[in-house]
């Protein structure tokens, strides 16, 4: 009795560290530890450096703004990004791209984060991790406000020219959801948004904050009536890192918790909301 028990801990002391080691300095073929980490975290912790890449055409979320004569990137993105730094204790550098190439960057090691208010789905997931949803999303449609009369429904948008930004699930949703629609993908919504203004095209795909954003700034445009269906899979906005990095993740949830916990992110949309600049 005595001797079965003295075995048992024997054995727990000896899996016990085994499991240590193994998460301690344990990498698989792929480089990853054992913990999930593949040691983007660590890097930045020791360059003292966030470098975040977003796409800054996406009012509230990352917009460029005047400040001072100087230009910045502003916006609720960034201030979240700017919280994420200030909990790791690291500077923060913010770089602009185009959407469709966040991902690609996030992979190279370019940018060791992306906040673009982007919809974690299935097809991302399989080349980066999520941060958990921070912001949800719905789906509708920017037009000239002289059109405003005649886009009452989705069908009403049989066989026009649809703008989406390129690799954004807009794109999907121009091409799924409305019937012949010819769909012109762009880098930049700001370009789309000149091709609406143009007569280019006769709508862009864009999230109801967004496309409420822009026809605020805009007098000549508007916001349609009607929503585009949700796929529950493609909801919200998360933030983005290399794939393999859970504990980057993590501690970007610890980030958001905190934020959502103080009911801050909606004070951060109302702030950049009305950082948005009035065009006549
Ligand atoms: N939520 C959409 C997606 O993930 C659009 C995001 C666009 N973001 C931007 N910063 N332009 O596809």
């Amino acid at each position: 009795m005595k001797k079965g028990l003295f075995k048992k801990i024997v054995t727990a002391i000896t899996v016990g560290a085994l499991t240590l080691s193994i998460t301690a300095c344990g990498k698989n073929t792929k480089g990853v530890s054992a913990d999930g980490s593949d040691g983007a975290l660590a890097k930045v912790k020791k360059s003292g450096k966030l470098v975040v890449g977003t796409s800054a055409d996406f009012p509230p979320y990352e917009f460029h703004k005047e400040v001072n004569g100087k230009d910045e990137i502003v916006g609720f993105d960034i201030e979240i990004a700017k919280e994420i730094a200030k909990d790791l204790g690291v500077k923060l550098e913010i770089k602009d791209m185009s959407f469709d190439g966040l991902l690609g960057a996030l992979s190279t090691g370019n940018v060791d984060m992306v906040i673009a208010g982007m919809t974690p789905d299935a097809e991302r997931s399989k080349s980066v991790d999520f941060s958990k949803i921070y912001y949800e999303a719905e789906q509708t449609m920017l037009i000239r406000a002289e059109d405003k009369d005649k886009y009452t429904g989705v069908e009403a948008l049989t066989g026009k020219k649809i703008g989406a930004q390129k690799g954004s699930i807009q794109e999907g949703i121009a091409k799924e959801q409305i019937k012949d629609s010819q769909v012109k993908g762009l880098g930049k919504i700001t370009n789309l948004v000149l091709e609406l203004k143009n007569k280019k095209v006769d709508g862009v795909v864009m999230e109801t904050v967004v496309a409420k954003s822009y026809a605020a700034a805009n007098k000549d445009l508007a916001v349609v009536n009607f929503k585009f269906q949700e796929n529950s899979e493609e909801k919200g906005a998360a933030v983005a890192v290399k794939k393999g990095s859970k504990d980057f993740a993590e501690q970007i949830n610890k980030t958001l918790d905190r934020l959502m916990n103080e009911k801050a992110i909606e004070k951060l949309v109302i702030d950049a909301n009305n950082q948005v600049d009035i065009k006549e």
